[in-house]
């Protein structure tokens, strides 16, 4: 029985993915572009056992919960199709940031099962298949495959949907210092909140526009330009909180230290002070800034009433063995 142990950083998008064209595949309605962060990890060992009567998950030490087994139970069996593998395994998870913070760990999860599962099953993919599988699990997790700055092309509801890395991780020194004002966890999961952008009369515009912020994003990156970079950052999270909350039911993820973080950022950027935001399905939020600025930015945003933490990563590299 071989083990095989895998390494993941989850993601954070700056131009989100929010909707599909196919849901059970994660077939996405526009691309997106994100950073993996570094210091952030999921590794994850798979075992496959002939004994085993069906797959065993654990995450953190702890035997996981029933929903989450069924839906590594469905992952792993793409991976048992791709193999021609009948053997249930053991998956054994560590997260070593928190969970329920604001930090998706379906994309580090998902990145890092993919790649322990596939090699403990004696299959070697290259990274643009290591980056569809992993889509199938959590769509967003096919961006933490790739290294440092990623985009993930979604031209058309292409079926074959994957994403490459448009930069390193040493291009362009950028920090997410993510403030975290409520640690529980979401109240509507992501999978949910796909199902129902295509209610808000906001997501064909949003969608319809999004390869002109792609295209904006995707060159400010590459220029580092920061000032380009964070109206485009901000535009697209407003966005995507525009159909959200215009969806039916509606998703309102925001508490009042969310909206006290936002204004703050931007006083400190008018100030001069190079500094933006994001914000995922939750109220958390990811205020990004470049090295020089990130300990000024980190000591103000502790200051604000309602951050309990500030949790920060960098550009990390891309899902890899450990050996
Ligand atoms: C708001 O990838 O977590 O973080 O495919 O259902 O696992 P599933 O959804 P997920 O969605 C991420 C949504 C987001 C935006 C983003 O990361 O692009």
């Amino acid at each position: 029985m071989r083990s095989v142990t895998a390494v993941a950083n989850p993601n954070i998008a700056f131009i989100k993915y929010w909707g599909n064209c196919e849901a059970d595949a994660r077939i996405p309605a526009s691309g997106s572009i994100s950073m993996n962060l570094g210091g952030l990890e999921t590794r994850t060992t798979v075992t496959f056992n002939p004994e085993l009567e069906g797959d065993t998950l654990n995450i953190n030490g702890q035997e996981a919960e029933q929903a989450a087994l069924e839906r590594v139970g469905g992952f792993m069996n793409l991976v048992r199709e791709m193999a021609g593998n009948k053997h249930f395994a053991m998956v054994e998870s560590h997260n070593n940031f928190p969970m329920g913070a604001g930090i998706a760990s379906s994309a580090s999860a998902f990145a890092a099962l993919a790649l322990a599962a596939t090699r403990a099953a004696g299959i070697d993919l290259d990274e643009g298949d290591l980056s569809r599988l992993a889509r199938k699990g959590s769509g967003s997790a096919c961006r933490s495959i790739p290294e440092g700055y990623v985009e993930w092309l979604a031209d058309g509801c292409d079926p074959d949907s994957m994403a490459i890395s448009i930069a390193p991780p040493k291009h362009w020194d950028l920090w997410d210092c993510i403030a975290i004002v409520h640690r529980g966890h979401k109240l509507v999961g992501s999978r949910e909140g796909h199902d129902l952008a295509h209610t808000s009369p906001l997501q064909q515009a949003r969608v319809s526009e999004a390869p002109q912020r792609l295209k904006i994003c995707r060159k400010a990156i590459l220029e580092r330009d920061f000032e380009a970079f964070s109206d485009i950052v901000e535009l697209d999270s407003h966005l995507m909180h525009a159909v959200m909350m215009t969806s039916s039911p509606r998703l309102f993820y925001w508490l009042p230290g969310t909206i006290a973080i936002m204004q703050a950022v931007s006083s400190w950027r008018q100030q001069g002070i190079p500094a933006c935001y994001t914000i995922d399905a939750g109220p958390n939020v990811h205020v990004i800034c470049e090295g020089e600025e990130k300990e000024l930015v980190e000591a103000r945003l502790r200051q604000i009433p309602g951050v309990i933490d500030v949790i920060t990563a960098y550009p990390g590299e891309g899902t890899h063995l450990l050996i």
